[in-house]
């Protein structure tokens, strides 16, 4: 039997503070009124799978299947996952990347649970209490689990959820250099009656950015990173760049014609939609030349839970690559003021300060940045402020030379690793740790 989770319902109170071990700050043990209990089993283990253009990949997977299986729950659930490891001889953890969970719930081994090895499993609660588009992966020598399968999509929707919407789940991953994008069931092909509401939900599990690129209807983004935009406006001819980590909500309405969602501009391995009947229309505009659209400047503003110009504390990230001290001995590495993992100071914070970051890339390469626990919310990119809807995002990609202000509230009490989501820098040194005093 597992060990009985600690509620931690009623939100935090004074004995939560520094004195209780983060393996103890745990998922509640019961749904919300009206919600129900959705229980998996994830079992990590080696497979040999074919994917969807019917080449074959040995693969580290979730039950076999890449992507892994999707756990979805209704808002108020309780997620119930038991990780089990059959044969990953490196061992495995579940992060569940953007959900906001207790820290003891985060998957970070060595943090807040060992690291689950053959044969052993380990129990994950937690209340599906934010709506959206999340995913899960390991995070243990994850450069190498992620890029190999060891991830799947999570996504909870409202109570409310109109049923008549046609939703994908699509997380973009790439395998010994094949991008794949398509559902669970491998289709790069549906269709949908015209006037029927569609939403996408797009996933990035590579360590690089992707670029989309929705041809033939109208759309929104109608979440960034799970997070709701407030009002967003119906845009077309433009392309989205997605951050390593990050997710895109598309919505649109389908029309009377073939839609298709393009990929790093490859029109032929894009995913098509159309309408029953209707030819696939290879003709359809190519977005090659679309410009990006600017999401600081998209949606309508809105007020936000606290005052990011009132900030108790600032820290300043500097983003570099160059020789550290790693394990005792100087090496190259990627840098955060200098430093690798695990030199890094740890970010200090009380339970409710707003917190904000200044984050600096002074290399040649993009660094998708990722904080646990928290979304941040976005106040400026190049001194630029955002103008828009209130843009909360768990992994935004910092562009060589850019800088950017964040800002986030520290409601979620425990050890937070805070890291470059490019998987390989962060295994060289990219990462460091944000702790509640
Ligand atoms: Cu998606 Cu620390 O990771
Ligand atoms: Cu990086």
């Amino acid at each position: 039997l597992p060990p009985e989770p600690v509620t931690t319902g009623g939100g935090p109170g004074p004995s939560l503070r520094a004195s209780v071990p983060v393996t103890e700050l745990r998922g509640a043990g019961a749904p919300a009124p009206g919600g129900t209990l959705r229980q998996h089993v994830l079992t990590a283990r080696t497979a040999t799978v074919r994917l969807p253009s019917g080449r074959v990949v040995d693969a580290w997977t979730f039950d076999g299947e890449l992507p892994g299986p999707a756990i979805t729950a209704t808002q108020g659930d309780l997620v119930e996952v038991r990780l089990r490891n059959a044969d990953i001889a490196e061992g495995v953890t579940l992060h569940w990347h953007g959900y906001d969970v207790p820290c003891g719930e985060d998957g970070v081994p060595g943090v807040t649970q060992d690291v689950v090895a053959p044969g052993a499993d380990f129990v994950y609660r937690f209340r599906a209490d934010q709506v959206g588009t999340y995913w899960y992966h390991t995070h243990h020598a994850s450069h190498e689990g992620v890029r190999r399968g060891l991830y799947g999509p999570l996504v909870v929707t409202p109570r409310d959820a109109a049923a008549e919407q046609l939703n994908l789940t699509l997380p973009v991953h790439t395998f010994d250099g094949t991008v794949v994008i398509a559902d669970q069931d491998g289709r790069t092909e549906h269709t949908a009656p015209a006037g029927r509401p569609v939403r996408l939900r797009l996933i990035n599990t590579d360590s690089d950015p992707h670029r989309f690129a929705l041809a033939g209807t109208p759309f929104r983004v109608a979440a960034v990173d799970g997070r709701d935009l407030n009002q967003p406006g119906e845009v077309t001819g433009v392309a989205l760049r997605l951050a390593a980590g990050g997710r895109y909500d598309l919505v649109f309405t389908m029309p009377d014609t073939p839609v298709v969602l393009v990929l790093d501009n490859d029109r032929d391995g894009g995913l098509w939609l159309r309408p029953p009947g209707s030819p696939p229309d290879r003709s359809i505009a190519d977005p090659a030349d679309w410009p990006e659209l600017d999401l600081l400047r998209y949606g309508t503003p809105a007020a936000v839970p606290f005052d990011p110009d009132d900030a108790d504390r600032h820290f300043t990230m500097v983003l570099d690559r160059g020789v550290a001290m790693v394990d005792g001995s100087p090496a190259y590495a990627q840098t955060v003021n200098g430093h690798a993992h695990p030199s890094i100071p740890d970010q200090l914070v009380a339970e409710g300060d707003v917190v904000r970051f200044t984050v600096v890339n002074r290399s040649l390469e993009t660094h998708p940045w990722h904080l646990h626990g928290h979304p941040v919310l976005i106040l400026s990119k190049d001194g630029v402020p955002a103008t828009g809807s209130p843009l909360w995002m768990d992994s935004f990609d910092v562009r060589p030379g850019e800088v950017w202000e964040v800002v986030f509230q520290a409601t979620n009490p425990g050890i937070w690793m805070n890291h470059c989501h490019n998987l390989p820098h962060m295994h060289q040194g990219m990462m460091l740790r944000l702790r509640y005093d």
